[in-house]
């Protein structure tokens, strides 16, 4: 079993790189209609909350594991916590993979969207006809599956060439590139008549909008938001050189990832509200409910296009992340060299991902636990496979391996008693606590 010798070209590559894997269509495409759903404020400002108490300690927990354990998610567990946490070591490896097999049939929905928005396909009046267009999309086996594929061709392409050269500078360039296309789109949203009406309903906080849903769903969703639980965190860390302090890179991580969540729902919602459309669209409103608002402004076509290269970037810079766990687990437990890496979980991932892509057609007959394919598997890996996952990385951390911790935690920099005592009583009762409530409204 070999260690990585592989570290970050710079700190900032790092922390975008991180950032790119936290930030994604989980921020772009699931938080807005969720806050939507969840009554807006009730969602976010616990989203908020648990991001900066559970989430940053649990982030900078599987940091420190991967840098500790120089190794894969699997190697790296193993080797702090001996063959039961390797178990879990494994388990993460599996999730990062199922994840990624349906994350790119969304993301093939990306290269989709962004390729009509290009030949100007999606600028109608007719609502009607853009619903149709999702639907027939969706329901299309063969061009859900083979933009599937083109998707996840993007992803092992960008793997392929490695995690300097491929993985960071892909965020180093475009993730700045996401900001900017964000802030833009959101000043076009806010321009238009009526949009403070979404900014209220975004940020307008009173407690009767608290509900015990809102507060369960917005700690699954800081989980899946800041890629917990899933060993990509433990990978990134094994690439850390020990003179990045990992406490402050993570709140960076943690900022942006919730800013980037923030610059989407200003983005959509307030556009939604000038435009008269339902907030609780769900899944639709980034591909039928956005087409629709702008084909009806000026220059929307415009912002149509920019807003689906948002998306792609978001995807991709989260698929590669996903993907670089199952790499470095080949890598370091079975000797393979990267490409022949890439291409075995190439044809993998295309051939599970191609399941969940037929669930919405031919296969949505089979359902399990009354979900078709594509919902139980996303539903599976977010609410059991990924708290579990965070759950024995907060055990490991905080209790079997705090010595080392400790001392990953202040190399760098030696931080107040009092952070020392916040993150190891997160680890070892807040983190699992909450951990254990998320899995159990999940089952
Ligand atoms: N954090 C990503 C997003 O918000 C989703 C993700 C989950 C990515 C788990 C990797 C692993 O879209």
């Amino acid at each position: 079993m070999a260690t990585n010798t592989t570290t970050w070209g710079s700190r900032i590559g790092f922390i975008l790189a991180g950032a790119g894997s936290a930030i994604g269509l989980g921020s772009i495409w699931k938080f807005p209609f969720w806050a939507g759903i969840n009554g807006g404020s009730g969602f976010i400002i616990p989203y908020i909350v648990f991001t900066f108490t559970i989430g940053i300690t649990l982030l900078i927990a599987e940091l420190v594991v991967g840098r500790a354990g120089r190794g894969s998610a699997m190697h790296a567990l193993k080797s702090l916590g001996g063959p039961f946490f390797a178990v879990f070591g494994a388990i993460a490896v599996i999730t990062s993979f199922v994840i990624l097999s349906y994350y790119s049939v969304v993301g093939g929905w990306c290269v989709k969207y962004l390729f009509d928005s290009l030949c100007g396909e999606l600028v109608t009046s007719d609502a009607q006809a853009l619903q149709s267009a999702f639907g027939s999309l969706v329901a299309d086996g063969a061009a859900n599956s083979m933009w599937h594929i083109g998707f996840l061709t993007l992803t092992c392409g960008v793997v392929a060439l490695g995690v300097v050269n491929g993985i960071e500078r892909l965020s180093k360039y475009l993730l700045p590139t996401l900001f900017i296309l964000m802030i833009a789109i959101m000043i076009r949203s806010l321009s238009l008549p009526g949009a403070w009406e979404g900014v209220k309903f975004l940020f307008d906080f009173s407690f009767d909008k608290l509900s015990w849903m809102g507060v369960l769903n917005a700690m699954g969703f800081t989980f899946f938001s800041l890629s917990l639980g899933c060993g990509i965190m433990v990978t990134y860390g094994a690439y850390l050189k020990d003179t990045t302090d990992i406490p402050n890179s993570s709140l960076w991580i943690a900022y942006l990832a919730i800013q980037t969540a923030l610059l989407a729902g200003l983005m959509i919602m307030p556009a939604v509200f000038a435009m008269g459309q339902d907030p609780n669209a769900g899944p639709g409103l980034v591909f039928v409910t956005i087409p629709y608002i702008f084909s009806q402004i000026p220059f929307g076509w415009f912002f149509m296009i920019l807003f689906n290269v948002c998306l792609l970037v978001a995807a991709l810079t989260s698929s590669v992340s996903l993907l670089e766990v199952c790499i470095a687990y080949l890598q370091n437990e079975w000797h393979m060299g990267r490409g022949a890496a890439c291409g075995l979980c190439y044809a993998g991932l295309a051939a599970l991902g191609c399941i969940s892509a037929l669930s919405f057609g031919v296969l949505g007959d089979v359902k399990i636990f009354g979900r078709i394919i594509f919902d139980f598997l996303d539903w599976f890996c977010s609410n059991i496979m990924m708290p579990v996952g965070g759950l024995s990385i907060a055990l490991l951390a905080g209790w079997k391996a705090w010595e080392s911790t400790q001392a990953q935690v202040n190399l760098v920099h030696r931080y107040s008693a009092a952070a020392n005592s916040f993150i190891r009583f997160s680890l070892r009762f807040l983190a699992p606590l909450l951990v254990l409530v998320v899995i159990a409204t999940g089952i």
